[in-house]
């Protein structure tokens, strides 16, 4: 079959295939003969010439209106020079000019290439392009949405505000200003994130502290103060999180929990580098304090009395907009208590605790069954009987822990001339890395606690300590003492024997 018969029924067939009334048109194509060569539309009238074999072919149809797509315009009434030159109208009878061909501009292969081009492969050269773009602006969003996912953390650090960096991080700000901005931020949870950042990246290590579960401790250098900075691997990405994420609790500052400063995650290319840095206590921890040093009446209280006030901020639901969910520790030993300059406690590794969330009596996660450190664990973790759907039950094994440390540091109390050496809770009764076993067979199956000597009934502040441990101790959760009880009775004391805290 010829091209021109092709192109004169393709067009006769668009022309009418609508079936309309309205807009009157020129028609040459046989159907419209009986018609007196008119045909009507309510889509456009249509000039058509085209270069076939070296003559121009005019043809004039109608188009329908369906046909008119993409609006603006429609693939139908495009040209293609040196091949087609198409005119839509849309008025009566406007299709009655004669086109010529425009002359080719494109490379004489293109144009032979382009010498059986239809409507259709016109639509495909135009629609091509279009639909690659479309498939490429398609891929940009999955990127940009993946590397949103694998960053969410950094990305908070953008979307902050960094023009108010200059407010935190003016030169001649020294640590101690920068924790006084924080506690006076409006957050109520620290310092914005791109300020973390920046001060995370402008510490200079100076040297290992210390070497835990989930990497190692450094002291460092911040604008000439001293900082701790933990560091962990990449593998403890979760603990890092985590533990960040509940320092970053809205309100938990508090002058018994140890002060966070900054949480930092650095790429060097090969690994990730997870920072956590926080206030810096040279005395280290409670159990390297009560190693090295024996304490006094006074000191005993105050240490005591400055844990309870810790914890009791930890456990306790503030309510309010400025205020903060109740808080369990879940690992509280006098390895995770710091010493301060003052000789008062912060409360650290927070990396385990669970938060409450008192509109739903929900836990903030799923907390596994038996997480902490198997010398401290409460009876009913030891033995599983925990109610892990109370709340409660979470912050009375904080207080079982509790008692364990108070007896740790009870043991150091020099009255009288008398001290003991220092020792781990139950040395004398299990190994030194003991199984949950070994702990379940003393704790819950033969019920023993910690010997309380009969001497420390000779000074008051040592017969407290005693009766407080021993109510801390009960098999039964609910019926210890609460850290709120312990901070009131121990700051009555505190007041009977004098201590200036
Ligand atoms: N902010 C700090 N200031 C001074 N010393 C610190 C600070 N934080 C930690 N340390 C020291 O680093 C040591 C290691 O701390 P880390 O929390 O990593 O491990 P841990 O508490 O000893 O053991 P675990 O992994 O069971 O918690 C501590 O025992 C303490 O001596
Ligand atoms: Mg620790």
């Amino acid at each position: 079959m010829d091209k021109t018969r092709i192109l004169l029924v393709c067009l006769a067939v668009w022309g009418f295939a609508g079936g309309c009334d309205g807009l009157l048109c020129n028609c040459t194509t046989s159907q419209c003969e009986k018609n007196g060569y008119r045909c009507e539309t309510t889509g456009a009238c249509m000039a058509s010439t085209s270069l076939i074999d070296g003559q121009e072919q005019h043809v004039r149809i109608c188009i329908d209106k369906e046909k008119l797509v993409p609006p603006g315009q429609p693939f139908f009434c495009l040209s293609a020079e040196g091949l087609l030159n198409n005119h839509c109208c849309y008025t009566d009878y406007c299709n009655s000019l004669d086109l010529k061909v425009h002359s080719v501009t494109v490379q004489p292969n293109s144009s032979t290439m382009m010498g059986g081009w239809g409507p259709v492969e016109l639509a495909a050269v135009v629609a091509g392009p279009l639909f690659a773009l479309f498939l490429l602006v398609l891929l940009g969003l999955f990127l940009f949405q993946h590397h949103q996912r694998a960053y969410g953390h950094r990305q908070r650090l953008e979307v902050e505000d960094p023009s108010t960096e200059h407010l935190y991080l003016a030169k001649d700000k020294t640590l101690q200003d920068l924790i006084y901005d924080l506690s006076t931020s409006g957050s109520g949870s620290g310092l914005p994130l791109f300020v973390q950042r920046t001060v995370a990246r402008t510490i200079v290590l100076q040297e290992i502290i210390g070497k835990g579960r989930f990497g190692e401790v450094w002291r460092g250098k911040w604008r000439g103060g001293d900082v701790a900075v933990k560091i962990f691997s990449s593998r403890e990405e979760r603990s890092w999180f985590r533990e960040a994420e509940i320092y970053q609790t809205i309100m938990l500052r508090h002058e018994n929990i140890l002060g966070f400063i900054a949480a930092d995650n650095k790429d060097n290319g090969t690994w990730t580098q997870l920072w956590l840095v926080s206030d810096y206590h040279e005395h280290g921890s409670l159990f390297d304090y009560l190693n090295r040093y024996s304490v006094t009446i006074e000191i005993m209280i105050k240490l005591a009395l400055s844990a309870a006030s810790g914890l009791a901020h930890l456990h306790m639901e503030i309510l309010g907009t400025q205020g903060k969910p109740g808080i369990a520790h879940r690992d509280l030993k006098s390895k995770n208590i710091l010493v301060k300059k003052n000789l008062t406690c912060a409360i650290a590794d927070l990396g385990l605790a669970v938060r409450h969330e008192s509109v739903t009596d929900t836990i903030d996660i799923a907390p596994n069954q038996r997480v902490g450190t198997k010398r401290y664990m409460a009876p009913e973790v030891l033995d599983e009987s925990i109610n892990m759907c109370h709340f409660d039950s979470f912050k009375c094994a904080d207080i079982y822990a509790l008692g364990l440390v108070y007896w740790e540091i009870a043991r150091r109390c020099n009255a009288g001339g008398i001290h003991e050496e220092y020792q781990l809770p139950y040395y004398d009764l299990v190994p030194s890395d003991p199984s949950i076993e070994e702990m379940r067979k003393v704790v819950c199956d033969q019920r023993l606690r910690p010997n309380v000597p009969n001497w420390w009934q000779s000074y008051e502040a040592l017969r407290v300590m005693g009766k407080i441990m021993r109510e801390c101790w009960y098999a039964n959760g609910a019926a210890r003492l609460t850290a709120l009880r312990i901070k009131k009775t121990l700051s009555q004391l505190s007041m009977d024997e004098d201590v200036k805290m």
